[in-house]
């Protein structure tokens, strides 16, 4: 299967051919994909204006009954997709259906939205005349997403931006190709009119030189991109040169603080999922545990052991971790195991690096030679100042360090300068609330894994984690549609604003 951009005439754009591999079984090829040059991008918001103008004009709660209409479409087609997002990026099956039934979820919210989409009326200081607040709709969104969540964090895009009565070019990752154009496929069938949803097929260097002469030409209302804190933050100042702010959901070294009044068990399996579910690949996955020097050895020696326990291989099968991503994030990954140090204690596995025959993991299901597996890592004893603390190693990989007291715990977990998703366990109420108003993280779990937030929550982090945007739920919103405000005066007159104000005056001097 060859899967090509979605607009019209995309074969004149086509640079190469890639292939999006099963990394479960390399030799699996799930789809060839037609990459695109800079100018399909540019086409496709090109073409996408008209459509968008027509789209706005149908009335909120109908896009509400297409949002409804895909979500049950989803739904029906649940088990299909789940199996694909396996097979195209190796997520565990379990994982999988969770993250198909976070789209539904994310329609489930927004069918509703369609007949919300408040505004508000509000007072003037003038008689005969009245104030109001209508949300608009921004234009074209142009969605670039990343690889590890498929379909659930674009449809955190697509399904807020279309409902709110936008049009989305979506740049999917090519490595899960495949994927997208499975969801695509679902929106269309689901009624949304030709021309809303385009996907381009693109590599980083087309997408962003298409992006940039996109914005250019001012035909983009919105970016929203999903990936590294380094493309974000080009995407960033491009979208600033263009007087833009994009959404920006970014990499994490997300911390979780063990005290020493927590349920360790609790604790560890929160540190098992957070840690290794996703092979690591969340941006919200555990960086760092900072575990409270009465519990420490207690802590590691049983986060080593559910590690060690923890089933490992088929992705089909029950396992904690399938295999990376796909190649890239293989080859990634070997770079961050080179920041292992003489002074860590590495743990949770019988060795590091790819699972082989040479270099086995006991209880491995299936056979390791097919795809990218690899050993799940624990360091202990990292110091805040290496390479390993201070940095995103997007795979399974977990550093645990000791701390004195709660203040140093917080310091240290807002350390790296990330600030996505966050966690504490303990058992004393003071503690939850003194880690959640010290901790620069937009998201906080108590006795709760970093990974794993609910699909109508805010979701979005701060410094190197994003700008401050928020997807999900209603704060979504604000990314999709832009306020305009009316004022309506029917005095008859004009009424000057600030300069015909009645107030009646007070007795200044009055005391009791
Ligand atoms: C991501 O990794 O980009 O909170 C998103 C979670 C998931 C979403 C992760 N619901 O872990």
């Amino acid at each position: 299967m060859t899967l090509r951009s979605t607009l019209p005439g995309a074969e004149t754009h086509a640079v190469r051919i890639v292939d999006s591999l099963n990394p479960a079984d390399l030799d699996d090829v799930v789809a060839r994909v037609e990459l695109a040059g800079p100018d399909a991008l540019v086409d496709a918001t090109r073409r996408a204006a008209p459509a968008q103008r027509a789209w706005a004009a149908v009335p909120a709660p109908v896009r509400g009954r297409v949002v409804a209409a895909i979500g049950r479409l989803v739904e029906a087609n649940a088990e299909a997709l789940a199996a694909l997002v396996t097979r195209e990026v190796g997520k565990p099956l379990a994982e999988a259906r969770g993250e198909v039934q976070e789209i539904v979820d994310t329609c489930d919210f927004f069918l509703g939205e369609g007949r919300r989409l408040y505004g508000q009326t509000v007072p003037s200081e003038m008689p005969d005349k009245q104030l109001f607040t209508f949300r608009m709709p921004v234009g074209t969104a142009v969605v670039i997403t990343a690889g590890n969540f498929p379909v659930a964090v674009p449809s955190w895009y697509l399904v807020p931006a279309l409902l709110t009565g936008n049009a989305v070019v979506w740049k999917p990752a090519e490595y899960a190709a495949a994927c997208a154009d499975a969801l695509a496929r679902i929106f269309v069938a689901g009624g949304l009119p030709e021309g809303l949803l385009t996907v381009v097929h693109a590599d980083g260097a087309a997408t962003s030189a298409g992006l940039a002469a996109a914005l250019e030409e001012g035909l983009v209302g919105k970016v929203g991109f999903t990936g590294s804190t380094d493309v974000g933050r080009a995407i960033g100042a491009l979208c600033g040169h263009h007087l833009q702010t994009p959404c920006l959901e970014l990499g994490g070294k997300n911390p979780m603080v063990v005290t020493a009044d927590a349920d360790l068990d609790l604790a560890v399996e929160g540190a098992l999922f957070g840690g290794f579910g996703t092979a690591g690949q969340r941006c919200t996955s555990l960086g760092t545990v900072l575990v409270q020097h009465a519990v420490h050895d207690e802590f590691v020696a049983r986060f080593d052991a559910a590690v060690r326990r923890a089933p490992v291989g088929d992705p089909r099968a029950d396992v904690v971790m399938g295999p990376l991503l796909a190649p890239r994030f293989a080859e990634r990954f070997e770079e961050y195991l080179g920041w292992i140090a003489p002074h860590h204690r590495v743990l949770g596995s019988s060795a590091t690096g790819r699972i082989t025959a040479e270099r086995p993991r006991e209880g491995f299901v299936g056979d390791p030679a097919t795809g990218l597996y690899y050993h799940p890592v624990i360091l202990d004893g990292v110091r805040p100042d290496d390479e390993v603390f201070r940095t995103e190693t997007f795979g399974p990989m977990v550093g645990v360090l000791g701390y004195d007291t709660l203040d140093e715990a917080i310091a240290w977990a807002n350390a790296p300068g990330y600030g996505l998703s966050s966690s504490v366990y303990t058992t004393d109420p003071r503690t939850a609330f003194r880690f959640r108003t010290g901790i620069g993280a937009g998201m906080v779990s108590v006795n709760n894994s970093t990974s794993g937030a609910e699909a109508h929550l805010p979701f979005g982090g701060n410094g190197r984690s994003g700008n401050g945007s928020r997807q999900s739920g209603m704060w979504v919103l604000d990314q999709f549609t832009r306020w305009q405000s009316m004022n309506w005066d029917f005095s008859g007159k004009l009424q000057r604003a600030q300069m015909d104000v009645e107030i009646p005056s007070p007795e200044v001097g009055f005391r009791l």
